[in-house]
């Protein structure tokens, strides 16, 4: 694929979200084909009138053909209201486990979503980790974004700033902020750049303007370790064979040979 003159498609999953919304314009401004998946049409009103809106529902794989039916790329924005444990399983984690199974294989560039803090064990953010697991376990091109606190900088406060070990955990704005389009804009970039494919990331903003081009920041960071679960220098307090039997299943589906 002509990455410069056509990029391809890209799915938005959590399309409808306050940042998934800025995804779905974002991969428009940059000319992917653009699919949103929305799981209620009537919600989908405000998406950028140029994407295609595929009806699906995220918590149901056998729901989801025609939404990832020849796609090349899928990004990942959804997300379930924290401290619902139920739900955080369902939506956070389900929706990457479900469309992995859609794609049944198939190969294609990821970007995921999930939150700075993520390794911080005990909450329901233990999802979003094991999301990220499936993601680095697929065997596909990723990158994996984990954002500061959604649009608490200042109007000076752009300049895409990635960290990298998570160590940030105040549960706070004050383990860093990130405007949703800079987000959005960051997810995007990343599906066309090599530099960033097996990266892990937390997504911050640093004050001054933000950077024309994002390839020497992504080149600038540690890819993750080959055939870790984890991001790199993340801490190991997650083990493997500690995890539900739901999980290690999942896991072990698509890494049969190991
Ligand atoms: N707020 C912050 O500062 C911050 C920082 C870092 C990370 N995060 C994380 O970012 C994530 C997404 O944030 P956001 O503001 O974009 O969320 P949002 O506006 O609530 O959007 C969530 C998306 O997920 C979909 N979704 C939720 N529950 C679903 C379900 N049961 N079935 C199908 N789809 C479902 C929603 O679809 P519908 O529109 O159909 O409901 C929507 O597209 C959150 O999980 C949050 O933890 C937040």
């Amino acid at each position: 694929m002509d990455k410069k003159n056509n990029p391809g498609t890209v799915l938005v999953v959590g399309a409808t979200g306050s940042v998934g919304r800025h995804v779905v314009a974002e991969a428009v401004r940059q000319g992917y084909g653009t699919r949103a998946l929305v799981r209620d049409p009537s919600r989908a009103g405000r998406l950028d009138p140029a994407a295609l809106k595929v009806v699906g529902e995220l918590t149901r794989a056998e729901t989801l053909a025609d939404a990832v039916a020849g796609v090349d790329a899928v990004v990942f924005t959804q997300g379930s209201s924290y401290g619902d444990a139920a739900a955080a399983e369902a939506v956070d984690y389900g929706a990457v486990k479900n469309v992995l199974q859609a794609l049944g294989g198939r190969r294609v560039r990821i970007a995921l979503m999930t939150a700075i803090g993520v390794t911080r064990r005990g909450s329901t953010h233990d999802w979003k980790r094991r999301s990220e697991r499936l993601v680095r376990a697929s065997g596909n091109a990723y990158t994996i974004v984990r954002p500061g606190w959604f649009d608490y900088n200042d109007d000076d406060q752009l300049v895409v700033t990635p960290l990298q070990g998570d160590t940030r955990h105040a549960g706070s704005p004050a383990d860093g902020v990130i405007a949703r389009h800079q987000i959005a804009r960051v997810l995007i970039d990343s599906l066309a750049s090599d530099a960033s494919d097996h990266v892990t990331f937390e997504l911050v903003a640093e004050r001054g303007p933000a950077q024309d081009d994002l390839e020497p920041v992504f080149g600038a960071l540690d890819k993750d370790p080959a055939g870790s679960f984890d991001g790199v220098r993340d801490q190991a307090n997650m083990p493997a064979e500690a995890e539900p039997e739901r999980v290690r299943r999942d896991l072990g589906a698509l890494t049969p040979n190991r």
